[in-house]
């Protein structure tokens, strides 16, 4: 279901960085939300993304999100950054892939870049209930930390660690021993950012001795925003009809399936919800998407034709 909301306030909170505060367009209040949670931005144009809230889920007045300009944006960050105030939005319901585990006993949060933005909602979340953890927060530079003056306003500014590339060697982020540190029964792992530092957090946690139940991941849309490159056609075989179809450079398995009638549920189109996952029953995908784990995707037995395509020049579809 979707609802329209408009922007009540903007504001650059870091270099390239662009903070938005959505409220319900007729004055209502917006459905609750749970830390971690994140909603689908409809941009005028067409586009959709996906964003994280970032306030304090006990607010039902607004949803706060943050929008990194992505370099070579083919709209969507950079639509976001032209919106302004007053503007009215077509936004989905929260949706939450990255809760908070009710039995930690300790959470550690790792954020790298914009991915600081659920991040600071489950802060919020936990520091409400007392709950013990540590949230640090990974940039290039001081001038790429966003909402840093609601940080140092807020009642957990004493668990936030700051790690920047361009500061002394002593305080640049090292996880294996944070993670090793931090380490002790119920201690959960919660990390956002791109792909390449959600891979590295994660290689240390498992390094750690940290199971899999205690590590927790959302990738965000921009780390995939714009990568497409080199796409080659490759056909798609429908399994329960035998009809084959041709995927071409520009297009996606979905929107050929779609053009021939195929409807498959879809939600971000851009391989961080997962929604358009399809088994596959024979050929190799080429994974694009954020959704899926490094084991899932070696298995090659499914894919997400909105954003995957093929290594071999056949896929065969469990449709
Ligand atoms: Fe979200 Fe395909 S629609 S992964």
């Amino acid at each position: 279901m979707n609802m329209i909301v408009k922007v009540a306030a903007r504001q650059l909170v870091a270099e390239d960085v662009c903070a938005f505060d959505l409220v319900s367009a007729d004055g209502s209040r917006l459905p609750s939300f749970t830390a971690g949670s994140h909603i689908d931005v409809h941009l005028p144009g067409g586009p959709v993304r996906q964003y994280s809230i970032c306030n304090d889920p006990t607010e039902t007045h607004r949803y706060s999100i943050g929008v990194l300009k992505a370099p070579g944006s083919r709209g969507g960050s950079v639509g976001m950054h032209r919106l302004k105030e007053g503007t009215t939005l077509t936004i989905s319901l929260p949706r939450n892939h990255f809760q908070l585990s009710r039995d930690a006993k300790h959470s550690v949060l790792v954020a790298g870049g914009i991915g600081i933005t659920p991040l600071l909602s489950m802060a919020e979340s936990l520091a409400r209930a007392g709950d013990s953890f540590e949230l640090h927060y990974c940039a290039r530079s001081s001038a790429k930390l966003a909402f840093m003056e609601r940080m140092k306003a807020s009642s957990f500014v004493s668990r936030v660690i700051l790690h920047l590339d361009d500061g002394d060697a002593a305080q640049r982020f090292d996880a294996a021993s944070v993670l090793s540190v931090a380490n002790g029964p119920a201690t959960h792992v919660y990390v956002c950012g791109p792909g390449g530092f959600i891979d590295y957090v994660l290689a240390a946690a498992r390094a750690a001795g940290y199971g899999e139940e205690l590590l927790h991941r959302e990738y965000f849309a921009s780390a995939i925003e714009d990568t497409h490159a080199e796409d080659r056609p490759f056909q798609i075989r429908i399994a329960s009809s035998g009809e084959v179809l041709q995927v071409g450079t520009e297009e996606t398995a979905l929107s050929v399936l779609a053009k021939h009638g195929v409807d498959i549920p879809t939600s971000c189109e851009q391989g961080v919800c997962g929604t358009c996952l399809t088994r596959v029953l024979e050929g190799r995908p080429l994974h694009r998407d954020m959704f899926l784990t490094d084991e899932e995707h070696a298995a090659n037995d499914q894919f997400t034709p909105c954003c995957s395509r093929s290594c071999s020049p056949l896929l065969v579809l469990d449709l």
